[in-house]
């Protein structure tokens, strides 16, 4: 594919999907970087740059220039922005926020666009995120198991992560997570959808929110969902970000999954997230 980027510096990072941008400076620019920005993420489903120092305020108006900001109803917000969600884990802690493999707010009944991390603090070593791509894993199925699936919807549902299920959970107790009584809404949407701005098919369940197919019991849908979630994280479709102080990632909500990964005890990870609004799905 030709790289007809004229403002921006675009590096893809594995084959599968994600691209390393430079040139880039997230607290301003103009209207036409901005423009190749959002050719780039349609094209890599997760774009990074490093070296950024932004201000919540620049952080908010470089999310404002996608869509509204879809304010995460569980995460602790920061205390003067309310539409930045705090993913932080201290030396102490032993759970991670995103240490499973999900897509954010697929619960939510019109699902998000995309969200966008800041790395405020990082470990020296670990904690990075990877991601892997919902084109990729669609198309790698076979045409039989295709058809099955695009016959289907599912219900996805924030009750048992977020909700008083999960009283227990060391996040919810030192207070990153809260706000169990809003875990209620679940939502339905198909298990193949048609992406709203590249028109590529994409499989759309997730590990963390998914939890049956409409019409069947979760005992029948657990076997062919954990087929697909093995399925869907083959390194062939996968790629991995190591932060640094100061970068960005900024993911596809409707075609990639994310996972954190919780290999940096007693070291600090702080980092500042905006989940962005989409459209409603179809198939
Ligand atoms: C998330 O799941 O949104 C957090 C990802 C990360 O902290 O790397």
């Amino acid at each position: 594919m030709p790289d007809n980027f004229e403002r921006i510096q675009v590096t893809p990072v594995a084959a599968a999907l994600g691209a390393e941008i430079s040139g880039v400076n997230l607290a301003q620019m103009d209207d036409e970087t901005f423009a190749e920005i959002k050719e780039a993420f349609g094209r890599y489903s997760v774009i990074f740059f490093h070296d950024q120092e932004i201000t919540p305020d620049q952080h908010v108006a470089f999310a404002e220039r996608w869509s509204d900001i879809n304010i995460n109803r569980f995460f602790k917000p920061l205390d003067t922005h309310p539409m930045i969600a705090q993913v932080i884990k201290e030396p102490d802690q032993k759970d991670n926020i995103g240490g499973g493999w999900h897509t954010d707010h697929s619960y939510d009944q019109i699902p998000s666009l995309g969200s966008i991390l800041y790395a405020c603090e990082v470990p020296a070593m670990g904690g990075d995120t990877h991601f892997a791509s919902m084109y990729k894993a669609y198309e790698a199925l076979s045409p039989g198991m295709q058809e099955t699936l695009e016959g289907l919807q599912a219900w996805h549902s924030s009750r048992h992560n977020y909700g008083y299920v999960n009283v227990d959970l060391e996040s919810r107790k030192d207070g990153r997570i809260g706000n169990p009584e809003l875990a209620t809404q679940d939502a339905l949407h198909p298990v193949v959808i048609t992406h709203p701005d590249t028109g590529r098919k994409a499989l759309y369940v997730n590990d963390s929110f998914t939890v049956r197919f409409d019409g069947w019991t979760q005992k029948e849908s657990q076997p062919l969902l954990n087929y697909l979630y093995d399925h869907g994280v083959q390194p062939e479709f996968t790629c991995r970000f190591q932060w640094q102080k100061g970068s960005v990632a900024m993911w596809d909500n409707r075609a990639t999954w994310h996972y954190a990964t919780n290999d940096y005890a007693g070291q600090r990870r702080v980092m500042h997230r905006i989940t962005l609004e989409g459209v409603a799905l179809s198939a």
